[in-house]
């Protein structure tokens, strides 16, 4: 699966116009490899393209092809596919970075807006993977990775449609990567990160009058990219990336009625923005090129980092201890 200087790798990157799947991009094409770059936006895709051209052209020149296509969509999802053969001959590996959020109390978010939810993060991972595995079926095979997250293994308030979609998506990885077992040289990774920095909190929906950010720690999508790109040489059942994932899953399994309690505050002081805005579907229902980029701009320095963590922590302890006060024997009123 390795690139070499005759052979390079051909790779789909879905979601390639932001966040991380523009950061694997990027990562790809300084390795050489050929990259499809697909996501909604045709104007967000050549972006990133233009950007990472003069990346390839240092490498000798591993080339792009920008196919927009919606991965709900399960005709379009085909259709890129045989795009990518048609160009290169040959599709070696697939990146499945796409998704996206709404915020909001359940029942504050319109149905139609948490179902397009699970229609691009969910139902688009299955398109995407059965092409894949279909494309895999000829012979020498090939790797899948799928980006899940945290939030496919805890529960948060306010991201109900999409902790729906990761839980659900991490199952049905979990189902591919058994199944794969008996198809020598098909490989399925997921990679699961915690906090990352893109664009994805301002580009989401909300109707909680709040942006989203991300929870401290944040890793920058350059992370999470290096992390997915080892996966397509070093296939792995569940890739994390965030120092604090273990413990808050941890958390989550052990200590319920713990974890209960402390989500809440959490996440009105890690999670959520403070300027209100507008209730708005965001890019679910359709893309809004001119919020993608990379980056999102919540990374602060170490020491920023660390206080907002332990402000948050802290915060959310005496919210906590404050709650339970009354019920303590001994203590409060
Ligand atoms: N950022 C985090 O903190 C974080 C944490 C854990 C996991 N993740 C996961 O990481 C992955 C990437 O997220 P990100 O933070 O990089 O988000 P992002 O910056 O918002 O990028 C999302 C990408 O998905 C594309 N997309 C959205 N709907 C699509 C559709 N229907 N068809 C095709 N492409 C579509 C978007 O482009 P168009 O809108 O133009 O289609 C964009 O390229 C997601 O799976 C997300 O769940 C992110």
């Amino acid at each position: 699966m390795s690139p070499t200087a005759t052979t390079p790798r051909v790779v789909i990157v879905t979601g390639a116009s932001s966040g991380i799947g523009r950061a694997t991009v990027a990562r790809l094409r300084e390795r050489g490899d050929h990259v499809v770059l697909a996501a909604r936006s045709a104007e967000g895709l050549r972006a990133a393209e233009l950007e990472t051209d003069g990346l390839a052209q240092a490498r000798g020149g591993g080339l792009a092809l920008v196919v927009p296509t919606d991965v709900s969509d399960r005709e379009a999802v085909a259709e890129l596919f045989s795009a990518a053969r048609k160009r290169f001959g040959r599709i070696d590996a697939v990146v499945h970075s796409a998704a996206v959020l709404a915020y909001g109390r359940f029942e504050d978010v319109p149905p139609e807006v948490f179902e397009q939810t699970l229609q691009v993060t969910l139902v688009g991972t299955a398109n995407v993977a059965r092409a894949s595995l279909q494309e895999f079926a000829r012979p020498g095979g090939g790797s899948l990775v799928v980006v899940g997250s945290l939030l496919g293994k805890i529960a948060t308030p306010y991201m109900s449609s999409y902790v729906t979609a990761k839980w659900a998506v991490h199952g049905l990885v979990r189902c591919l990567q058994i199944e794969a077992r008996s198809t020598p040289g098909v490989e399925v990774s997921l990679v699961s990160p915690g906090g990352v920095d893109t664009p994805v909190y301002r580009q989401a929906g909300t109707y909680v009058g709040l942006h989203g950010r991300p929870p401290p720690p944040v890793v920058t999508p350059e992370h999470v990219a290096h992390t997915i790109v080892h996966c397509l040489d070093h296939p792995q059942r569940d890739a994390g990336v965030g120092p604090a994932n273990p413990i808050t899953v941890a958390g989550f399994r052990v200590l319920p009625g713990v974890f209960d309690l402390l989500v809440t505050p959490l996440m009105k002081l890690g999670g959520l923005g403070r300027e209100s805005v507008p209730a708005t579907a965001g890019n679910v229902m359709s893309a809004t090129p001119s919020g993608e980029s990379t980056r999102g701009g919540f990374v602060g320095t170490r020491a920023a980092q660390t206080a907002t963590m332990a402000l948050s922590v802290g915060g959310a302890a005496l919210l906590a201890v404050r709650r339970l006060a009354p019920r303590l024997p001994g203590v409060g009123r």
